[in-house]
């Protein structure tokens, strides 16, 4: 079959190519499935980067450690089933993070990690929801604990993590805004946010909104600066962005910030005045769309819909993941 692939680590052009593998073994408790769709992360950009440094101890530290197949994200149709296997059958339209393997023609997925696709959904549009949404909704919905009628800021709410977390926070009665650059401002108004600020005209840190919940995809601010545009028991939650090759999604300053609202001090210990928040990490993990099948499908199956806008084809792969 064919896929994109990589061994070593480096720029796009110099290591992604089009090659003819095996086709990927079933064990007896895999699926096959026959790609139709795959999506490109931020994920996948690390991956054959090597990029951040730490990553290596787990991925290989001068080069990957076996030849990988890129593509975090698919949707596909089942081909064959192991057998041990019993919620999916040859025909079934199907959707998951599988981590690498999903720009091929298959890849085999173990019956956990796989959902029936929404019948709702496109193959396409499929495959832009698992590590986005699934990241989306722990910010939102786990971490964030989002209530009807608090105050919600998106940052970064055009792209795959901020699309799916406007329109879960409003899906939960949240009050949405949502920043983003002058192209998407009616993106963002389209899937629901109730105020957008354009960040090339105007700073939300200036203005006299007071949020509730946070939800950063970009990292360009402190916490001490988000500190002071939230309520004072107001939550903020890190997706990911900035950090260099060393922390890469995983910011210095922010943990070293973290560390110290959530760790250093207690309500009782904060000088007077001080506004306290609460700070979490997301983090995406590849058996994510199994536990949240239910109330992932939930809201999916009610009309939130990926950011699947560009499409290449899958010889293009190195420009769709540069
Ligand atoms: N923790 C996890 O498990 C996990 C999972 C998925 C992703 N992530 C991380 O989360 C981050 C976002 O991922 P993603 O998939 O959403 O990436 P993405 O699709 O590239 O979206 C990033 C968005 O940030 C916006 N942006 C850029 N500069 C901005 C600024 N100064 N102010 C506000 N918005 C700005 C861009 O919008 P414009 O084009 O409108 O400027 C873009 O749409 C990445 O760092 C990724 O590694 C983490």
């Amino acid at each position: 079959m064919k896929a994109i692939v990589y061994d070593k680590y480096g720029a796009p052009d110099e290591v992604l190519e089009l090659r003819e593998i095996d086709k990927p073994a079933v064990s007896d408790d895999e699926v096959l499935v026959r790609v139709r769709a795959a999506s490109a992360n931020p994920y996948d950009w690390h991956m054959f980067r090597g990029l951040p440094y730490p990553m290596r101890m787990m991925t290989g530290l001068r080069k990957p450690k076996s030849r990988t197949v890129l593509g975090s994200d698919m949707a596909g149709q089942v081909e064959a089933v192991g057998k041990n296997v019993s919620q999916f059958r040859p025909g079934d339209e199907v959707y998951a993070e599988v981590g690498s393997g999903g720009f091929a023609e298959y890849v085999s997925v173990s019956e956990d990690s796989l959902a029936l696709k929404p019948a709702n959904l496109s193959f396409e549009q499929s495959a832009a929801v698992p590590m986005a949404a699934e990241t989306a909704l722990q910010g939102v919905r786990d971490k964030g604990n989002a209530q009807s009628g608090q105050k919600v800021l998106v940052n970064g709410a055009s792209g795959g993590v901020g699309t799916f977390a406007v329109q879960i926070a409003k899906h939960f009665g949240a009050e949405v805004t949502g920043v983003c650059s002058t192209r998407n401002v009616d993106l963002v108004r389209s899937i629901g946010a109730d105020h957008v600020v354009d960040y090339t005209q105007e700073d939300f840190m200036q203005g006299d909104q007071r949020f509730d919940l946070i939800l950063d995809a970009v990292g360009n601010h402190s916490i001490s600066e988000y500190r002071r545009v939230m309520t004072p028991r107001g939550t903020y939650g890190a997706f990911g962005g900035g950090g260099g090759r060393w922390l890469g999604p995983a910011r210095s300053r922010q943990l070293y910030e973290a560390s110290l609202v959530v760790f250093g001090h207690g309500d009782d210990n904060l000088p007077p005045g001080t506004k306290r928040c609460s700070c979490r990490t997301v983090q995406s993990s590849p058996s994510s769309l199994q536990r949240s099948r239910p109330p992932l499908l939930s809201p999916f199956s009610q009309g939130v819909q990926g950011s699947a806008g560009r499409w290449w084809p899958a010889v293009s792969s190195r420009s769709s993941v540069r």
